[in-house]
């Protein structure tokens, strides 16, 4: 008797097999990168049809166009060799993060910044006419370390603004996280370690104004408390915001850090109810034209 159901079943199953709708999938202009790319960075410079990918000690730079993507040129970034073979003799956290894995592409003013965790030990270097990587000239730069994360694994944020590079760095092993401004005319400056508690960075946007001293840039992260009790809630979603007129504070008084920094919790929930998110992933801002106005799009996750 069951066998005979099970039979009518698969009987019906199979006469079901020819679709009754049937519509074509058109799909939007796609590459495909030619062995697996686990990390990935993008600059895209608005209004350009050419994307820069930064993969495993390569570069893409794609081209868009009606009729599809096309591959323009891959420019190598390779690794030391020496930092290859003292990264995988330390037992890295994942031996395969022990390669060139680009960061960092960023655009200031015209400086094509890139920077990559050259396994283990980070490297940044200047693109010149889409072709050669030069060592970066021009203004203040911090150590590359303070720029791109040893390995890809560990999240890291950059953003050009007012003609200098900002960067955050989420916290990693004995690292504390930090957020700096890491190259350009300016002081370069920094957090306070006690400032930031275990922060994983999420995104960050400028927020302009004409009048120049009120031109902020805010960052969106995650703060885990790690002596939170069993039931309480370990994580924080946050946003902390600098000027960009900041120069530090003075001589006898933290003159390498902020004097603008503040934090605040950021406060997302489902309607009215009781429920946070707090374990921001990540977090994209979207500003009107020329305007103070925006929403910040963000991904959260469970904490457990
Ligand atoms: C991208 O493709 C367009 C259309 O084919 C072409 O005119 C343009 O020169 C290409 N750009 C690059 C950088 O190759
Ligand atoms: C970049 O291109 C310009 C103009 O073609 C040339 O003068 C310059 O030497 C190039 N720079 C490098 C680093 O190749
Ligand atoms: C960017 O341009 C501004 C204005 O011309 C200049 O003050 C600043 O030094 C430039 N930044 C870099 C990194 O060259
Ligand atoms: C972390 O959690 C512990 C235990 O609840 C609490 O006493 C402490 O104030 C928290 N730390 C911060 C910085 O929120």
């Amino acid at each position: 008797m069951n066998s005979l159901v099970l039979l009518a079943l698969l009987a019906s199953v199979v006469a079901g097999k020819a679709p009754r709708l049937k519509f074509m999938v058109h799909e939007p202009p796609r590459f495909h990168f030619s062995r697996p790319e686990n990390y990935i960075s993008m600059y895209h410079q608005e209004g350009s049809d050419t994307l820069y990918v930064g993969g495993r000690a390569v570069i893409y730079v794609l081209n868009f166009t009606d009729s599809g993507v096309h591959d323009v040129q891959q420019i190598h970034v390779p690794s030391d060799q020496t930092a290859i073979d003292t990264c995988k003799a330390k037992a890295a956290p994942l031996e395969l993060e022990c390669d060139n894995f680009i960061t960092v592409l960023q655009k200031v003013n015209d400086t094509f910044i890139v920077c990559g965790t050259n396994a283990g030990s980070p490297r940044c270097w200047m693109l010149v006419n889409d072709t050669v990587l030069t060592d970066v000239q021009g203004g203040h730069i911090a150590s590359a370390s303070d720029i791109s994360p040893p390995y890809p694994s560990q999240k890291s944020i950059s953003l050009p603004a007012d003609g200098s590079l900002y960067s955050a760095m989420s916290v990693v092993g004995g690292q504390s996280g930090s957020i700096r401004r890491t190259f350009g005319p300016q002081k370069l400056l920094k957090t306070e370690n006690v400032w930031l508690l275990n922060p994983q960075f999420a995104g960050a946007a400028i927020i302009p104004s004409s009048e120049k001293y009120k031109e902020e840039i805010y960052f969106f992260f995650s703060e885990f408390n790690q002596s939170a009790k069993m039931d309480e809630e370990p994580f924080r979603a946050r946003i902390g915001r600098v000027c960009t007129v900041d120069e530090g504070g003075i001589m006898q008084l933290l003159p390498n850090s902020w004097t603008t920094f503040m934090k605040a919790r950021v406060m997302c929930g489902a309607g009215n109810t009781q429920q946070q998110y707090n374990n921001l992933k990540q977090a994209v801002v979207v500003t009107a034209q020329e305007q103070r106005a925006g929403i910040m799009y963000g991904l959260f996750s469970n904490a457990w």
